[in-house]
């Protein structure tokens, strides 16, 4: 607990706690440097085993977040010019292999992608009809493993979340900008994305795992709102940032616990 391991979440032996919520982004199979040495058939044998071994080490009525785009493939995968494969098809039915069942859909809504992209433009060159959609949004899937979503030993959601975040969050869609690409990490996703999980899926105490860590970004949300971590990255300088980003939030204050108004009670102490 609270350690992140240097190594391939691939390999069982890497998995040495259990927790009660994970978050994490794979790779997408979109080129980055991370990914070169996946084929597309090694890409989805990874997210099998990765997925099978986070359920494995998942507490009964646990989560598991996922956020993913559907973006993989295109023509190094079928020989077309472009075809956008379905991954989160394949999540859902491994997962349930392992017992962990869908209970909620998120769609992230980004900034505008054209505005920077090559890959989409709106020029002479570009034939009528030929119209590839370049997502501004992408899912979060969250699962639970067990027969219940429910855990016996949470307090109410009144407790843990305020009733203004609760409306906004509770929709499914979520508005916020993403992290841009940068010197320290490729593809982070954002902090904010991350306390929404760790608010409505966890309680203080609980541990939060993330088995592709990147540059730490769950693992310092867990920190700071009183969870634990565990986590998995096996780049290692992006373990080290990892590393460095958690022993900079290590040193400051965490985020005060939210403190429920006097109408809904306190039902208990953490
Ligand atoms: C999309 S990034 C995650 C970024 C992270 N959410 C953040 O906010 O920084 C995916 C990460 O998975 C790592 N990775 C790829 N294959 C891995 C494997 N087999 N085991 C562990 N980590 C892996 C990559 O090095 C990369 O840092």
């Amino acid at each position: 607990m609270n350690k992140i391991i240097l190594g391939d979440s691939r390999d069982p032996n890497n998995y040495q706690t259990d927790f009660h919520l994970t978050i994490t982004s794979p790779p997408y199979f979109v080129g980055k440097e991370y990914e070169q040495d996946y084929t597309f058939d090694g890409y989805k044998d990874l997210l099998k085993s990765v997925f099978h071994n986070t359920a494995e080490h998942t507490v009964s009525g646990g989560k598991i977040a996922i956020n993913i785009c559907d973006i993989a493939a295109f023509s190094k995968v079928s020989g077309r010019v472009e075809e956008n494969i379905e991954v989160s098809r394949d999540i859902v039915g491994w997962l349930k292999e392992d017992d962990c069942h869908l209970l909620s859909r998120i769609v992230w809504v980004k900034d505008s992608p054209w505005i920077n992209s090559q890959q989409v433009s709106y020029n002479r060159r570009i034939p009528a009809t030929y119209i590839r959609m370049l997502p501004s949004w992408e899912y979060i899937w969250v699962f639970y493993k067990g027969d219940s979503p429910k855990r016996d030993d949470v307090p109410s959601v009144t407790q843990v979340v305020n009733k203004e975040d609760w409306k906004k969050w509770v929709t499914g869609v979520w508005d916020m900008r993403s992290v841009s690409a940068n010197r320290d990490h490729p593809a982070m996703f954002p902090q904010e994305l991350a306390r929404r999980l760790v608010l409505l899926y966890s309680i203080p105490g609980d541990t939060v795992f993330d088995p592709f860590m990147g540059s730490g970004t769950s693992a310092v949300v867990a920190y700071q709102n009183h969870r634990n971590y565990a986590g998995i990255e096996r780049d290692p300088k992006y373990y080290d940032l990892a590393t460095k980003n958690i022993e900079k939030v290590e040193h400051c204050i965490k985020i005060p616990l939210y403190v429920p108004p006097a109408e809904y009670g306190h039902e208990r102490l953490y």
